[in-house]
């Protein structure tokens, strides 16, 4: 193993402002979860041979407390303390990787007890619980009581990634500026653009100019009523809205997630802005609602409603909007939930299945309205959730619907025809819960359709 001194003092310099934090976190862990616990980083997944890898990223729970996105690594944390696990590279290695820092230095910068190699694993395995996804790792335990105690670590873990401390929220906020600045960049390139892929890729740039990665797989396509269109060769032609929901994910792993429609011209018909005027006026809704003891499912339902009444007002949909959204008439329109939790994952645990999103003892709703619904807890500060409704037109969903009959009274289908050219829209903004109400994480960048129209007709130039 190469280790030089330069090599040793960049890690010092990427852990130094971080590590209180992560002496914090793991003595946060310590109260709440006494027994040992063993988290795994994650090893990289080759394409065809073994150093032709797709991009490796640490575990989120392993890099939560351990603040490295290191390869075939695992941590033990008991009574606030810190043990690494992990192999010195091959000395070959050095050829193909240049030098790396060792196992001691790399211990030494996390503020580690000690450091061992992975084989000495098997001496702290046994008494350990590890998340329940883990089991299969090289942490997967024959312990009997290990199932009642793995999910007793991951409600402890979710406790403390629910509520973000100053690092997190610093690097959020560094990941959302970048995610604006992107945005503004999709926005100025749209004028001289012929298809998705070239607006993807000057908002992407944006985010590797600034050493950051994608928090997720970019979606920028002028068919936002596929949810996650994930293809970039779509021609953009006059009259069409472009849909980008791009996010910037910070080295040390934090993540942001932001939507914006725009119309390809810089300008929205009135049909567009109408229906446009009406999705922001759910988001605003829901952010001067959104403060601690505020559940989170009422302001989904407090979306849902703002988004009928409007739909209501311009003749699409009719009836009375608190009976329309107790029929989940709504959601042939806005099908998903307002939003979920972001931290180190854009929807962020949801590795760990609902446990995170959902307050104990709650379930999903069986409702086509509620199904989708990823976060049902009350906020609290230090939250970060996102706050993203939307309106779309999903032919699996509205051709079956209008052809039931089933909601006749209550959608005027012939009207829809002249919203034919909003299949998807949504606005997205990430908003941190305060003590006293929430502030817009990413409101550097407008929602307001007359400033999004005058930064689509900005030039590139001008928007860097
Ligand atoms: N970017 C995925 C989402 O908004 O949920
Ligand atoms: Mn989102
Ligand atoms: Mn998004």
């Amino acid at each position: 193993m190469i280790s030089t001194e330069k090599d040793t003092q960049s890690l010092e310099l990427q852990l130094e402002s971080l590590a209180p934090y992560l002496a914090q976190r793991r003595q946060n862990l310590a109260q709440r979860f006494s027994p040992a616990a063993l988290l795994w980083s994650g090893q990289p997944v080759a394409r065809n041979f073994p150093a032709n890898t797709y991009p490796f990223r640490a575990s989120s729970h392993f890099l939560y407390f351990a603040g490295l996105s290191l390869p075939h690594a695992a941590i033990h944390l008991e009574a606030g303390q810190l043990t690494l696990f992990m192999d010195d590279p091959d000395p070959g290695d050095a050829l193909w990787h240049g030098p790396t820092p060792s196992r001691e230095a790399i211990a030494t910068a996390m503020g580690a007890l000690a450091a061992y190699p992975l084989a000495d694993l098997e001496r702290y395995r046994q008494n350990a619980a590890t998340l329940p996804g883990q089991a299969n790792s090289p942490l997967g335990s024959d312990n009997p009581s290990s199932p009642a105690l793995n999910q007793a670590l991951a409600e402890a873990i979710v406790e403390l990634r629910l509520y973000h401390d100053d690092a997190a929220l610093g690097a959020i906020t560094q990941a959302a500026a970048v995610s604006v600045q992107a945005h503004r960049a999709g926005m100025a390139a749209t004028s001289t653009a012929t298809a998705a892929a070239q607006v993807r890729a000057a908002m992407e740039q944006v985010i590797l100019a600034h050493n950051m990665t994608c928090a997720y797989n970019s979606i920028v396509t002028p068919h936002g009523e596929v949810l996650h269109h994930q293809q970039y060769h779509q021609a953009l032609h006059p009259g069409d809205l472009l849909l980008a929901d791009v996010g910037a994910e910070t080295v040390s792993g934090w993540a942001s997630d932001i939507t914006r429609t725009w119309p390809v011209t810089g300008h929205f018909s009135p049909p567009q802005r109408d229906i446009y005027d009406i999705v922001l006026a759910a988001h605003d809704a829901c952010i001067a609602a959104a403060k601690p003891g505020v559940e989170y499912r009422d302001l989904h339902l407090l979306a849902c409603r703002t988004l009928a009444e409007g739909l209501v007002e311009v003749g699409l949909l009719k009836g009375h909007p608190e009976d329309l959204v107790e029929r989940d008439v709504h959601g042939l329109f806005f099908p998903h939930g307002l939003g979920h939790l972001l931290g180190l994952d854009v929807h962020d645990m949801e590795d760990l299945g609902d446990l995170a999103g959902y307050a104990p003892g709650r379930r999903r709703s069986d409702r086509f309205g509620l199904c989708f619904l990823r976060l049902d807890r009350p906020l609290a500060a230090q939250m970060v959730v996102t706050i993203e409704p939307g309106f779309y037109q999903v032919p699996g969903i509205l051709t079956p619907a209008r052809r039931s009959g089933q909601f006749d009274d209550a959608v005027n289908w012939e009207r829809l025809a002249q919203f034919q050219t909003v299949r998807g829209l949504r606005i997205e903004d990430d908003v941190l819960i305060t003590p006293t109400g929430c502030e817009v994480l990413t409101a550097a960048l407008p929602t307001q359709a007359n400033a999004i129209e005058a930064w689509v007709q900005s030039t590139p130039d001008s928007a860097s």
